[in-house]
C-alpha cells in the first residue's frame, strides 16, 4: 500500500480518523492471518487502515452506503468544485454567498444535476458550514450558502486497493464469518437516535437495534465503536452488576383485568405474581 490515509478522502460523517493511531497500536496483536469484517463500513478508513498495518490480510468492506460510488465520481466532484472555484474566485472566504455569485452556483449545480450523478456531501464542505450536509439539489436551492470552496483537488488514489467489498446488511456479513477462529469484526454501527440523512439507508436507529448488535461481540474477537451519549456502556455495566438479566416477569403468573373507563375507553390491568417456592 503506497499511501497512508489519516482520514477519509472524502468527507464523511462518523468516520473514526480520531481513533486511527489508537486503532493502529491495538491492532498489533493481530497478524495477516486474521481475517477483519467491516461490519459498518461507512468511509472504509477502518478498513484501509488495516489494510496498512497487514498488507497480506484478508479485510472486507461492507461498503452498506456505496461510498465506492462516491469515490469513482471523485474526477467530476473535482472538476465542479473547481468550477466553484472560479465562481467564488474574488468572493470573501467563509461569508455567506448572495446576489449574482449565488445565482451562478445554483445554476451550476442545477446543470451538473442533469447531466449525472452528484455527490452532494462533498459538495456540501465547500457550500455549508461544517457538519452541514445536504443530499439532493434542493438542500442547496433552499438553504443558504458559504463561500468555503476547497482549494485543493480530492484523490483516493490507491485508497482501498486490496479490500474486498460488499454491501449487506450486518447481519448477513457476520454469519458468514462468526464460525471462524481466526476472525475479527470491525463494529462502528450508527449512534443512537441521531441524524443519519447522510448515510444510504432510512432507518432511524432504535435501542433495539443498538442493542442487536451487542450480540455480534459475544465469544469474538472485536472492535467496538460507541459514544459516551449512547449510554449502551452504562447500560451494560448495568447489567453485569444486577444479579440476574432475564426477563423479571419469565416465571409469574399473568392476571388481566379489563376495565371500562368510559363507553369509548377500555383498558387492561395487569398483575403478575410469582412466588419464590413453589
Ligand atoms: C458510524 S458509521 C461507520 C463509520 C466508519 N467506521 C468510518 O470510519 O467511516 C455507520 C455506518 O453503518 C451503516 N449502516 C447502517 N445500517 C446498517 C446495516 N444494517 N448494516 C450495515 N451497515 C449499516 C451506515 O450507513 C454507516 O455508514
Amino acid at each position: 500500500m503506497s499511501k497512508n490515509y489519516t482520514q477519509s478522502p472524502l468527507p464523511f460523517q462518523g468516520q473514526k480518523r480520531r481513533f486511527v493511531k489508537h486503532f493502529k497500536t491495538s491492532l498489533k496483536c493481530y497478524n495477516d492471518k486474521y481475517i477483519f469484517i467491516d461490519l459498518f463500513g461507512g468511509s472504509g478508513l477502518l478498513s484501509h487502515t488495516v489494510k496498512t498495518v497487514f498488507p497480506n490480510a484478508k479485510v472486507v468492506y461492507n461498503d452498506f452506503d456505496n461510498f465506492k460510488q462516491r469515490l469513482n465520481a471523485i474526477e467530476s466532484t473535482n472538476k465542479l468544485v473547481a468550477e466553484l472555484r472560479e465562481i467564488l474566485k474574488d468572493y470573501p472566504c467563509d461569508k455567506r454567498i448572495t446576489g449574482k455569485h449565488r445565482d451562478d452556483v445554483l445554476n451550476l449545480l442545477k446543470q451538473a444535476d442533469e447531466s449525472g450523478y452528484m455527490d452532494w456531501i462533498t459538495l456540501s464542505s465547500s457550500l455549508k458550514f461544517s457538519m452541514n450536509y445536504g443530499t439532493c439539489l434542493k438542500d442547496f436551492t433552499n438553504d443558504t450558502l458559504y463561500n468555503k470552496v476547497r482549494l485543493s483537488d480530492y484523490n483516493a488514489d490507491d485508497y482501498l486497493q486490496g479490500v474486498e467489498f460488499v454491501r449487506k446488511d450486518y447481519k448477513a456479513l457476520f454469519n458468514e464469518y462468526k464460525e471462524l477462529d481466526n476472525v475479527v469484526f470491525l463494529v462502528d454501527p450508527p449512534y443512537l437516535s441521531t441524524d443519519s440523512s447522510t448515510y444510504g439507508f432510512d432507518g432511524y436507529w432504535r435501542l433495539q437495534d443498538y442493542l442487536d448488535v451487542l450480540f455480534v461481540l459475544v465469544n469474538q474477537n472485536y472492535f467496538y465503536f460507541t459514544s459516551d451519549k449512547s449510554q449502551i456502556v452504562e447500560l451494560c455495566d448495568w447489567i453485569s452488576n444486577v444479579s440476574t438479566t432475564a426477563n423479571p416477569f419469565a416465571d409469574a403468573t399473568r392476571v388481566n383485568v379489563s376495565e371500562t373507563a368510559s363507553h369509548n375507553a377500555k383498558y387492561t390491568d395487569i398483575m403478575y405474581h410469582y412466588k419464590k417456592d413453589k
